[in-house]
């Protein structure tokens, strides 16, 4: 620009005289001398990001990249050894593409908050297309702004508030089927966490027969990570088969609500809304996406937490007497049940809940592509690459957290430093559905630690990946009812 001002000043006397003779002319040339020195201006910009270094790290093989190194390995070995040489960004070439990774509070916060309009979110083709090209996941801009409006609307605390008893009468539900058997915990966990789900998306909506939608729903989900190959026979196209059937059943519901005109304040209640009403499909699209979003990921902190309970019984006798501290509170009161305000009673529960997110790490990244060349402290992150928050590598930082592979959720005693600490993600992407995770987590911990008690079966050391992560075998234990 610089250089737009002296070359202005040197042409001025041969402009003005230009301007008086042939006025019309000479705006013209004026005109066209700006609009062509902005190109050249804008070319050479680019032109400058591309001369930026890219970050550190190595590319591996052609094509392969260091995809064999990286899964070779738990995942968090290759993240930490990367991070150890190269710092906080590095690049890497993982399942066809390169990558940026990025494990700093301060980068986080650049691809995530404040410069979140220049990543997009980015899933491999078969889920896009296996929960729906509509669902909030893949989209920026004023439709994601709507559907997370809708979504936040049903999950907000004050409805939530209304849910609390009927989540308590699921856990309870669940942690009876389990008395005195041997269960695979994950397992256990998914059938109550896709129960809750269900019960946040439809309420108590008495047309909906929810074994037959479960049933499509996990014949969909073996298809999550295979090939988008449609052809019969394939996991894909039992999948697109199961995406109908599921849209079938969702039509029926939306008919009854509609000919009965009922406005309800669950989730689909949130979408039919009047104003921002969403189509069908969208509709479809977004309920496969928020029980795809909202199952596995409590049930496998919910598995934590019990991991985390027998491995520390200090903090397992603690949690015990805050929950039993609760019961006691309401006895003579006349109150059957937990309330909303009980759940805030629970301080010692929250933050052994927030420690055992931190500790896990169960999403221990996320991705998101550059859609346009980026810099980023001197370096270019290239247009069309993708870039990693490394949330593990960020938790697990002694910069962050001293000490940081013990567990010891009195840390969370005072807030976290801005942008370490991200169970949820941050920015327009972030989990909205936190509150209804958190709730049905101390509901689920309120019953199981008042009333029963539980010994892991097995090797109780080692974690598996998928794409959770779990601990060894989904944690199989043998469970009992406190006499
Ligand atoms: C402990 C349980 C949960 C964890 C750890 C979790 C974690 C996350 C994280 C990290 C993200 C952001 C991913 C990214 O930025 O790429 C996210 C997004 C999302 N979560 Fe959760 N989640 C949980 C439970 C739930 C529940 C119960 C719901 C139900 C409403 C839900 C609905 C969603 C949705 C719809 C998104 C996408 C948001 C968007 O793209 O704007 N999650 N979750």
């Amino acid at each position: 620009m610089v250089s737009l001002g002296i070359t202005l000043l040197i042409l001025s006397p041969f402009l003005l005289l230009l301007f008086f003779s042939f006025p019309i002319l000479s705006l013209s040339f004026i005109l066209l001398f700006l609009l062509s020195y902005l190109l050249i201006f804008c070319k050479s910009t680019s032109r400058h990001h591309r001369k930026l270094p890219l970050p550190p790290g190595s590319l591996g093989w052609p094509y392969l990249g260091e995809t064999l190194q990286l899964y070779s390995q738990n995942p968090n070995l290759f993240f930490a050894s990367k991070q150890k040489r190269y710092g906080h960004i590095f690049k890497t070439h993982i399942l066809g593409c390169p990558c940026v990774m990025i494990s700093s509070p301060e980068a986080v916060k650049f691809v995530m908050v404040t410069r979140a309009n220049l990543f997009k979110p980015t899933f491999p083709a078969s889920k896009e297309r296996i929960l729906g090209r509509q669902a909030i996941f893949f989209h920026q801009g004023d439709y994601h702004y709507k559907l997370r409006k809708l979504v936040l609307k049903a999950v907000m605390p004050e409805n939530l508030k209304t849910h609390v008893s009927d989540v308590e009468t699921l856990a309870l539900q669940s942690l009876k089927s389990w008395e005195n058997r041997s269960i695979n915990t994950f397992q256990e966990m998914k059938m109550y966490t896709f129960n809750v789900g269900l019960l946040s998306i439809f309420g108590k909506d008495e047309y909906l027969d929810r074994e037959e939608l479960k049933q499509h729903y996990l014949t969909l989900e073996k298809a999550y990570n295979s090939m988008p190959i449609n052809l019969p026979g394939t996991l894909f196209h039992k999948a697109m088969k199961a995406r109908k059937q599921i849209a079938a059943i969702m039509s029926k519901i939306l008919d009854c609500r509609r000919q009965r005109k009922e406005e309800r304040n669950d989730l689909l209640g949130s979408f039919m809304s009047e104003k921002e009403a969403l189509t069908d499909e969208q509709m479809v699209d977004n309920i496969i996406g928020v029980i795809f979003a909202s199952r596995d990921t409590t049930a496998s902190v919910l598995t934590w937490v019990l991991k985390y309970l027998s491995d520390n019984p200090k903090f397992l006798q603690a949690v015990t007497e805050e929950q039993e501290s609760i019961v006691r509170q309401k006895e003579g009161t006349g109150e059957v049940g937990l309330t909303w305000a009980d759940t805030k009673k629970m301080p010692l529960t929250s933050r052994v809940i927030q420690e055992t997110m931190r500790i896990a790490s169960i999403l221990s990244f996320t991705f998101r592509e550059a859609v346009e060349d980026v810099e980023y402290e001197g370096y270019l992150i290239p247009k069309g690459w993708k870039v990693l928050p490394l949330f593990r590598n960020i938790h697990h930082s002694p910069e962050n957290f001293p000490d940081p592979e013990k567990f010891d959720p009195s840390r969370f005693e005072v807030s976290p430093k801005p942008n370490t600490f991200l169970p949820f993600g941050n920015g327009i992407h972030s989990c909205p559905g936190n509150e209804l995770a958190k709730l049905e987590i101390l509901v689920f911990v309120h019953h199981l630690t008042t009333k029963y008690r539980w010994s892991v079966l097995g090797p109780q050391e080692g974690i598996q990946y998928g794409p959770f992560a779990l601990p060894q075998n989904g944690l199989p234990i043998r469970f009992l009812r406190k006499t």
